[in-house]
């Protein structure tokens, strides 16, 4: 009896509830329940907030920043001297200093980035890069644009990041660099990577796209590798729309990356106006990955403003970590003790049970925020088809050979698991938090149930 009404509110919810109107609306899938039983069980829970935070929020200094470089006379670092000090330089020295590196150049994107430090090694035409399944496909995309093979790389499935024992796997007589990134949340083991791969004479590149200001015993992400490359594409937690950067503390290699930068040009140390500041230095060939005037503006506004913006949306993340801490999950990745300053982008909260692209939607529904699943191991990735471009056939030859029989077990195991949830959400107060954790727990005991 109690059943049968049970299922008539049941059915109820599925025919009147406004939030299960849309196309992408399964009511019959492997959880049709959920959001019912979720909305009542939520009735019990704190309310959710009138609002959650947007992203991006304009530092104060944005607008006068970005106005002065408007009228400053100069729009691009090759422009002409006008005795005006480039934004792009005044950036390039603001973020070295807050990595704690000597080095920093400036880039359109971080993907260029990449490109750059794989130029910048100077390794033969068909050499391969071990990169991690479990990344954007620009970290492998770079390696194909730099006229190498990358070597797709199981990831810990704890950290969702390489490791010496996942790397291993990848290497080959032809391995000559690795392409670490830093995940979402947490960053990789640096020094031990970095002790494995220099055993074996591996060139270490760090993609910290995801991982500005990340430290792992004091040490910035990023400043470990040969060269550390980042994005501040709109939705990084530094961003100024299109952007990136380059930082070593490789003083050798600078004009060398200048030059791969900006067609071969390099600064002048004493520019004098009526000049281009950009000579043509001409060491190596390079690409035009400058970074505007007004990105390199608005760059030096947002990053005024990181340090506060961590240390809430840190706060935020470590109380959302012990609200969830002792109930029997979700799990959130491990986070190495001795990563002492977090750097959160995508939060991957992960449902040991239950298809995550269902949850996604229900937790979307239920709090208001975007959730969503992790895009497919890059093996599966519909946006890594090098077989596209016939200017990369033999790199793509190999790059299917050496694919033919690799899993990634533990990038699949992560990808098909986890939800994500973009940083901007934990810029919200500790109240909202609480909120946030309890509608994560009711839902994993919700699924559980079945
Ligand atoms: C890990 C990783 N690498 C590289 C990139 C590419 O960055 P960009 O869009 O600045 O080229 C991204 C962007 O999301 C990323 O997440």
């Amino acid at each position: 009896m109690t059943r049968a009404v049970v299922n008539d509110r049941q059915l109820h919810c599925w025919r009147s509830c406004s939030l299960l109107t849309t196309d992408n609306d399964r009511p019959y899938g492997p959880f049709p329940f959920l959001d019912y039983r979720m909305r009542r069980k939520l009735s019990a829970l704190t309310e959710p907030p009138a609002s959650w935070p947007s992203w991006p929020q304009p530092a104060p200094n944005a607008e006068p920043y970005v106005l002065d470089a408007l009228h400053s006379g100069r729009w691009a670092i090759s422009s002409m001297y006008n005795g005006r000090r480039l934004y792009e330089r005044r950036f390039a020295e603001s973020f070295a200093s807050y990595l704690g590196v000597r080095h920093c150049v400036p880039t359109d994107h971080c993907s260029s980035a990449l490109v750059m430090a794989l130029e910048a090694l100077d390794l033969e035409n068909g050499s391969e890069v071990v990169v991690p399944a479990l990344t954007w496909v620009a970290t492998a995309s770079a390696v194909f644009r730099a006229g190498l093979v990358p070597v797709l790389a199981d990831v810990d499935p704890r950290t969702g990041t390489l490791s010496p024992e996942t790397i291993a796997e990848a290497l080959t007589p032809s391995t000559a660099a690795v392409i670490v990134v830093h995940w979402a949340c947490v960053m990789a083991d640096m020094p031990t990577i970095i002790e494995f791969a220099g055993a074996r004479g591996l060139a270490v590149v760090e993609d910290t796209a995801q991982a500005h200001g990340a430290a792992w015993q004091g040490r910035r992400a990023g400043t470990f590798g040969t060269f550390g490359c980042f994005s501040m594409q709109h939705a990084k937690v530094l961003s100024c729309g299109e952007g990136g950067a380059l930082v070593t503390d490789r003083t050798d290699m600078v004009q060398r990356l200048e030059e791969l930068r900006a067609d071969s040009r390099s600064y002048r140390s004493t520019p004098h106006p009526g000049q281009l500041e950009l000579a043509e230095t001409t060491s190596v060939m390079g690409s035009n990955f400058g970074l505007g005037e007004l990105n390199a503006a608005l760059l030096c506004a947002q990053l005024e403003i990181l340090p506060e913006q961590h240390a809430r949306r840190n706060a935020n993340y470590l109380l959302f970590e012990s609200l969830l801490a002792g109930s029997s999950g979700p799990d959130l990745l491990h986070r190495d003790p001795r990563q002492d300053q977090l750097s959160l982008y995508e939060i991957p909260i992960i449902f040991p049970e239950g298809d995550n692209n269902e949850i996604a939607r229900s937790l979307t529904k239920l709090t208001g925020l975007n959730f969503h699943t992790p895009r497919p191991p890059l093996g599966q990735s519909r946006l890594l088809q090098p077989w596209t471009k016939k200017t990369l056939s033999p790199l793509t030859r190999r790059f299917l050979e050496l694919h033919r029989d690799r899993a990634h077990p533990n990038a699949t195991h992560l990808t098909s698991h986890a939800v994500l949830l973009h940083h901007s959400a934990f810029l919200c107060a500790p109240e909202a938090v609480h909120y946030l954790a309890g509608v994560v727990r009711e839902t994993m005991e919700t699924v559980r149930v079945g």
